[in-house]
């Protein structure tokens, strides 16, 4: 059966999306086709539908609106990458319409929006992915082997990312949705850091308690048309998180701090750590390092390595599902285990509830800043605690 695919959202992640469907049509013509392309700006979905045409026998058709698509298209599956407040809002349309969906990152711009989506897709049977790519590259998945299989670092005991940079908050900016609350839902806790805690949980398994202060110390002017509006997100968190395992993290990020500069990202374990070099948002990176403590002796073995030991430990089952083709391209791999699981009626290796899980751990951060003390996590996820969220829940009658 060949899966007619909509793509809902033309913009920087959906160009990424599109190329992987690509491969993945190069690989197997048959699994599905583009049927239509939908944004509220008409020409960025002509522009898509004029890229994939080159793909197939014929150009998708383009829409401005998802009523105006749903009625006229006999979808089975819709690919999400619309601004953050119009993830539940199309995600629910296409399952009410009976079509499967995948959702880019944050999955519902608040816990509530999140478990509407789940509750649509349980409703009309219909599956519901979360195009979380991160977590699916090989850097990360080696680092689970590590940290998990292996053991390698012993029992995880202390974990710290923190970021301190300077941006000129005079610089001109333009408006962008995500500069606005109630489109993004939030910041960078939420927005790349919505990788970041999906990564954690996925490692370390589900947070206990967290503490955090979340706040903005610059207004970050933006031109809006011929307005200049203030930026809504904080520009600076620092958090600390404990998990049930026991692990205690603290995660911070800033750009509001002149002066001096660091990233500094290490996992520690009882025998050794995990090294990071790059951000506090998309690790482990290729480039980190494992080093262990032997004796007075340090051991240093380089994630590449590691990645290689990694994928020769993997049976042929196991390769072909995790990097199917041998690709290692969370983006690619997203897309083709979201057309698998709907030819093969199975889940998503990221479904909804795996979504909103990682989605209460940012907002397990910005709920204990609001209320000014600490929270704990199955409180936020199971909605007991929701201030933070409160006017956005309202806006969108949640
Ligand atoms: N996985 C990643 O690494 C990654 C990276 C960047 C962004 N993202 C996520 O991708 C999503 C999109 O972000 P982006 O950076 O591509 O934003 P973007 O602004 O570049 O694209 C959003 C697109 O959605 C369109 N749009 C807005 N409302 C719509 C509606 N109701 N119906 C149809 N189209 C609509 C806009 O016109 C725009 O073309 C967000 O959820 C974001 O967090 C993920």
């Amino acid at each position: 059966m060949v899966l007619r695919l909509a793509i809902v959202g033309c913009g920087g992640m959906a160009e990424a999306h599109l190329r992987a469907y690509i491969t993945i049509k190069q690989k197997e013509p048959e699994k599905f086709e583009f049927v239509a392309m939908c944004d509220t700006i008409l020409s960025s979905a002509e522009k898509f539908a004029n890229i994939a045409a080159q793909s197939q026998t014929f150009k998708p058709r383009v829409y401005s609106s998802l009523e105006d698509m749903l009625p006229k298209e006999n979808l089975d599956a819709v690919d999400i990458c619309t601004p953050h407040s119009e993830h539940h809002r199309a995600a629910i349309a296409c399952l009410n319409a009976g079509v499967n969906v995948t959702v880019e990152k944050p999955f519902g711009v608040t816990i509530k929006a999140s478990k509407a989506i789940i509750e649509a897709a349980k409703r009309n049977n219909k599956i519901v992915a979360v195009a979380e790519n991160i977590r699916r590259g090989l850097s990360q998945r080696t680092a689970y082997w590590i940290i998990n299989e292996l053991k390698m670092l012993g029992e995880p005991r202390l974990f710290f990312a923190q970021h301190a940079s300077w941006q000129d908050p005079m610089e001109e900016r333009i408006w962008h949705w995500r500069i606005e609350k109630m489109l993004s839902g939030g910041g960078m806790v939420m927005d790349s850091g919505a990788h970041f805690a999906d990564m954690l949980r996925y490692i370390y398994g589900d947070p206990e308690t967290i503490y955090a202060k979340v706040t903005q110390f610059e207004r970050w002017p933006h031109k809006k048309g011929d307005r200049i509006v203030h930026d809504e997100r904080e520009d600076s968190w620092i958090a600390v998180i404990s998990f049930r395992s026991g692990l205690i993290c603290t995660w911070s990020w800033t750009i509001a701090v002149p002066g001096y500069s660091y990233t500094n990202v290490v996992h520690y374990g009882s025998k050794g750590c995990l090294l990071d070099h790059g951000d506090v948002f998309h690790g482990p990176f290729d480039n980190a390092e494992i080093i262990i403590q032997d004796g007075s002796k340090k051991i240093i073995y380089p994630m590449r390595a590691l990645e290689k030991e990694y994928l020769n430990s993997l049976d042929n089952e196991k390769k072909n599902r995790l990097f199917p083709y041998g690709i290692t391209n969370g983006v690619f791999i997203e897309c083709y285990d979201f057309l698998e699981a709907i030819e093969k009626r199975r889940k998503p290796e990221v479904d909804g509830e795996e979504g909103l899980k990682a989605k209460a751990l940012c907002e397990a951060i910005y709920e204990p800043a609001y209320l000014g003390q600490p929270v704990n996590y199955r409180d936020v996820l199971e909605g007991r605690i929701e201030g933070y969220q409160k006017p956005i829940n309202e806006y969108f009658n949640l």
